[in-house]
């Protein structure tokens, strides 16, 4: 038997294949974030890098900034990539997108608590969307757009942490 739904206030977008919303501030996208999409894309069919409009956080880039870095990280985009924005509920973007998943990168045990406490509360108010925890690759546990930011500012050599038009963008910011 099939359980009614009570409350669906979204009407889905028309899609096929299994997609992923994968969000975050990106404030810049660095190489831990983009390992995490390749490897997201193993597992899904479209992958859609979603720039959450946080406005606690104070960004160095501006939105417009933030989404054209991420989008030329993939010249050779078949598609199955898609960069977006979004301000409001994440769930109930990625159900309107017809997401069955929320991809989270983990890349140290500190950031399980919060992880979890956004993964139960996402997962209450939308069960249909699930949060898929990948672990961040070895070479980036360290790294997080804070302190790519921080050494850049004080002149460090952040080459290889980010890509190279990032790097180049982060460069320019503080004259290095
Ligand atoms: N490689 C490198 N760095 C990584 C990383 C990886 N694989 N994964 C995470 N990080 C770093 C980020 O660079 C970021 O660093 P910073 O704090 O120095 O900027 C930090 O980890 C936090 O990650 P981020 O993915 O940007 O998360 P966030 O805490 O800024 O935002 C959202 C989390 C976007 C998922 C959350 O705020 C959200 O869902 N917002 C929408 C509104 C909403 O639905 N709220 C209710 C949630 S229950």
């Amino acid at each position: 038997m099939t359980k009614e739904k009570k409350y669906k206030p979204f009407i889905r977008d028309d899609v096929s294949g299994k997609i992923a919303v994968y969000p975050g501030t990106f404030d810049p996208i660095t190489n831990g974030h983009l390992d995490i999409v390749h490897r997201s894309l193993e597992i899904f069919d479209k992958v859609i890098i979603a720039i959450a409009i946080n406005h606690t956080k104070k960004a160095l880039f501006s939105l417009e900034e933030r989404l054209e870095m991420i989008r030329a990280c993939f010249p050779d985009n078949d598609g199955r990539i898609v960069v977006d924005s979004v301000d409001g509920l994440l769930v109930d973007y990625a159900y309107t997108k017809g997401a069955t998943a929320i991809v989270r990168g983990l890349r140290a045990v500190s950031d399980f608590d919060y992880e979890f406490q956004l993964g139960l509360m996402n997962r209450r108010i939308e069960r249909d969307v699930e949060t898929v925890f990948l672990m961040t690759g070895l070479r980036w546990i360290y790294i997080s757009s804070s302190i790519i930011k921080d050494v850049a500012r004080h002149g460090g050599d952040i080459g290889g942490l980010v890509p190279d038009h990032v790097c180049e963008k982060l460069r320019n910011i503080f004259m290095m």
